[in-house]
């Protein structure tokens, strides 16, 4: 079964807050969900392999550790994913970026593919699969899916807000990928959205309602 790793630092949460509140507009949503995910890639990436390299500080050579070469992608199902990428690539700016293009049918809340573009050597590289909701997980899972018929078996899941619904579909279809949050809300609604959530994340973003 996979982990769910739930990323509760108190500035995560007062930005989580802030995001959540109806009267932040698209501009603070965005700065904030960039924010949160750069604080997040911290906690996400605690365990990447490092090596010892002998370098020479002022005073002396020193054996001293850098990060061992494993190479990331990070992957945004868009759209709302994209407003995850920039935080991340803050921390690991030599991550490759591929794109899953999903969107939720509305009346059946099946996700529907549009769009898949990933690195050519995505299967050598860890996976950092990016969505700021994980809702039914259907649109999750799929993505997951997709990635794994392209080889790719080193896959992490980091959401900003996760239904229990989005996490035990995944966990269920997916019991090899762990599972970053910032928060674990309490259910979905008859509409499949989060409660409480904070609404449509795509729409936010990009100011479309
Ligand atoms: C939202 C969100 C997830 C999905 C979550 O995208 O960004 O991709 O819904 O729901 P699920 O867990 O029930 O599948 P949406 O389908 O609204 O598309 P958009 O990003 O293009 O607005
Ligand atoms: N997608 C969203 O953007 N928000 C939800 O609450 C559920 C799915």
């Amino acid at each position: 079964m996979s982990k769910v790793h739930v990323i509760d630092h108190p500035l995560v949460q007062h930005k989580v807050s802030l995001m959540r509140d109806k009267e932040t507009g698209p501009k603070e949503f965005r700065e904030l969900l960039d924010e949160i995910s750069m604080l997040m890639a911290y906690e996400v990436t605690r365990d990447l392999p490092l090596k010892t390299v002998e370098i020479e500080t002022p005073i002396c050579r020193a054996q001293t550790k850098v990060i061992a070469g494993k190479k990331l992608a990070i992957v945004p199902i868009l759209r709302a994913g994209l407003g995850m990428v920039d935080g991340i690539m803050s921390l690991v700016p030599a991550a490759k970026v591929g794109h899953i293009g999903l969107y939720r049918d509305p009346n059946t809340l099946e996700p529907v593919e549009y769009y898949c573009k990933l690195p050519a050597d995505a299967e050598e590289r860890e996976i950092l699969l990016v969505d700021p909701m994980l809702a039914t997980g259907g649109s999750a899972s799929a993505a997951i899916g997709f990635l794994k018929k392209r080889g790719c078996r080193n896959i992490k899941l980091v959401n900003l807000i996760a239904a229990p619904e989005g996490v035990a579909r995944v966990q269920e279809d997916h019991p090899d990928v762990d599972i970053y949050v910032a928060a674990m809300d309490e259910k979905l609604n008859d509409h499949g959205y989060i409660i409480p959530g904070l609404g449509d994340a795509g729409d936010r973003l990009f100011g479309t309602k």
